[in-house]
């Protein structure tokens, strides 16, 4: 992470996100894994926020509705997953006779830590008449414990299809839980989880850097807060990053979001600039779960077929239904 106070007013403006293999493993290991590839019958899924030389070989980038499309259609025999532990579960849930494999097996989520289902079970029980939407940033056990699965890229589509006679409880996120809120006008009861990444963002420094570009939009995830939200001028998935700063005029585009975004962006836009926006920390907020994978372990984890996702049947078979409800809801 780079520091702030040693960064100059506008040095943001040429930030690029760097790889993290040396560049004499880079190619060795780049060819082994897709000889893997080849041998085990395998699809490289990848999240947005992997580091570009994952997201450069993988099959598929994008965000986590796109991958749990990919997961539930893909034809080959093994599923590598370059992301967080719950999107791998969610691929093995919708592909339960395949393979999956995860590089890192602690790679988490903040979100998926704030609610565990003991805790979720316990609230249920004060009110029968809850319906439960999940945002997918949660645990196969919550899962299968939600009558409808949602993702940032679906999440008001999800809500808006919520039976009028039930009361709405969202769980993890309440940030994005309030941005669903605000669009569908619908009350829910909302989850105290947050993304400790996406939190880290303020008014006060998006402001500054707002100031310092007057002429960028501002493309905030909606797991940032309100304040930051609201000086956004678009709020949205990962993926539809990609297509708001495609279709854009602007030359440059701020972004408040994971710092490996900006990769991706690049790679679709190389004719714009992409200037991340700052914490008090640092310029380049990273999600430490999301960077556990590295090119070393995807290229072991399909040597030796391990770490390997596996889920009980019962809970394979409960979260299924939800999760299917929210592709079919989301492909109307
Ligand atoms: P997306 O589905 O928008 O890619 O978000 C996933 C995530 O973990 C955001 O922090
Ligand atoms: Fe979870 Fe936040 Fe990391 Fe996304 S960025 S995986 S929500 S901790």
């Amino acid at each position: 992470m780079i520091d702030t106070t040693e960064i100059q007013p506008n040095a943001a403006a040429g930030f690029r996100v760097e790889h993290r293999t040396p560049p004499e493993r880079l190619d060795v290991l780049s060819r082994e894994i897709l000889q893997l590839k080849e041998e085990l019958n395998a699809v490289i899924l990848a999240h947005n926020y992997q580091v570009p030389e994952i997201q450069d070989l993988a099959d598929y980038v994008g965000d986590s509705l796109g991958l749990s499309r990919q997961a539930a259609e893909t034809d080959a025999a093994v599923i590598v997953f370059c992301g967080v532990h719950f999107m791998a579960e969610t691929a093995k849930i919708l592909s339960p006779k395949k393979t999956v494999l995860l590089p890192d097996r602690d790679a988490g989520c903040s979100l998926e830590e704030s609610c565990p289902p003991d805790k979720l079970r316990a609230l249920q029980a004060t009110n029968p008449n809850f319906y439960t939407i999940a945002y997918v940033n949660c645990s196969a056990e919550v899962k299968a414990l939600s009558d409808v699965i949602c993702t940032s890229g679906n999440a008001k589509k999800i809500v808006e299809a919520a039976p009028a006679d039930r009361d709405l409880l969202f769980v993890p996120d309440e940030n994005l839980g309030a941005w669903v809120t605000e669009q569908t006008a619908r009350p829910m009861t909302l989850w105290q989880g947050d993304c400790y990444v996406h939190v880290e963002w303020t008014h006060e420094n998006v402001t500054r850097i707002r100031r310092e570009h007057p002429d960028a939009p501002l493309v905030a995830h909606p797991e940032c807060t309100k304040a930051v939200r609201m000086l956004a001028d678009e709020v949205c998935s990962t993926e539809k990053m990609v297509n708001f700063c495609r279709d854009s005029r602007a030359k440059a585009v701020i972004i408040a979001t994971e710092v490996g975004m900006l990769h991706r962006l690049q790679k679709e836009c190389p004719d714009k600039q992409f200037i991340p926006a700052p914490t008090e920390k640092c310029v380049c907020n990273e999600c430490r779960f999301m960077k556990m994978n590295t090119l070393e372990k995807l290229h072991d984890c399909m040597a030796n077929r391990t770490p390997e996702v596996t889920l009980d049947d019962t809970i394979i078979e409960r979260a299924r239904q939800p999760i299917e409800r929210m592709l079919e809801i989301s492909a109307r």
